[in-house]
């Protein structure tokens, strides 16, 4: 088991500002409407963690619900997973970042040029803006797909999910993202294959006693950091708890655990 190479992997890429714990945890704010979403936030908001949008509550609230987001002066991740020619990501990735966005996503799967596409037009944007480019974000294969589907529906035969996860994490890096989002699983070959500085944001992470949810691999905090993760994605078991700040202070104490 790889152990995290907290010399390296504390320090933020680019900025070599240290990561606190509060920093590595993104919220994600799964609700219908902007009013719930901005309700969990601002109950958080001492607390110091970070918020994670998606299409859900984007496509209900569009970008005012990140701006109002960003208002709390939190880093905020919208996970939009773009996928589409070049020239239609570049300019999605030029539009959010005109209006502000510290992480985003995209599918690795999108190819090569996809990928540089978006880099040059988040470097160009922000440029433009004078301020620093996003954190991009690439989408090797969904979690939900499992090995069986890769061979069978997506029909990429004599590959373990492994290896296809590391060779789509590693064409992310060649291109110039950031980092990807993986399973905690995945986290030791990925790191492996793409070296201390590479960003992992892992999701399906539940604290010990927190139920599964629809979520098929889970991982427990500590134990994903142990993986060499960066960065943990967590819904449910903090906004579909009785105590929020109670639960996520106890995720937050894990997480110190975990890096100490
Ligand atoms: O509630 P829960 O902790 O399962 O939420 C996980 C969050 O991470 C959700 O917002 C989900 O969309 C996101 N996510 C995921 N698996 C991925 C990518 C993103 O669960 N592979």
């Amino acid at each position: 088991m790889s152990s995290l190479p907290k010399t390296i992997s504390t320090i933020s890429k680019g900025t070599q500002t240290p990561l606190s714990v509060e920093e590595r945890l993104f919220v994600a704010l799964d609700y219908p409407d902007a009013a719930s979403a901005l309700a969990m936030a601002e109950q958080l908001a001492p607390l110091g963690v970070s918020y994670k949008i998606g299409l859900q509550l984007f496509y209900a609230e569009g970008m005012a619900v990140v701006r109002q987001l960003r208002q709390f002066g939190k880093t905020v991740f919208v996970d939009l997973k773009l996928h589409d020619i070049p020239n239609t990501v570049a300019g999605a990735v030029d539009s959010l970042v005109s209006q502000g966005v510290d992480f985003l996503n995209l599918h690795t799967q999108g190819g090569p040029e996809m990928m540089r596409a978006a880099v040059a037009s988040a470097q160009q944007a922000a440029t433009r803006l004078g301020q620093m480019p996003p954190k991009l974000i690439g989408v090797t294969l969904l979690t939900s797909l499992s090995e069986q589907a890769l061979n069978e529906f997506l029909f990429v035969a004599g590959v373990s999910l492994g290896e296809y996860v590391q060779h789509l994490a590693l064409q992310a890096q060649k291109a110039g993202l950031d980092g990807v989002v993986c399973s905690a699983q995945e986290a030791p070959l990925i790191r492996a294959a793409c070296g201390s500085d590479f960003l992992l944001v892992t999701p399906g992470i539940r604290p010990a006693g927190a139920g599964d949810q629809d979520q098929a691999r889970v991982i427990t905090p500590a134990q994903a950091f142990k993986n060499g993760t960066d960065y943990l994605v967590i819904g449910r078991p903090i906004t579909g708890a009785s105590d929020p700040v109670v639960a996520t202070q106890a995720i937050l104490d894990e997480m110190r655990g975990a890096l100490a």
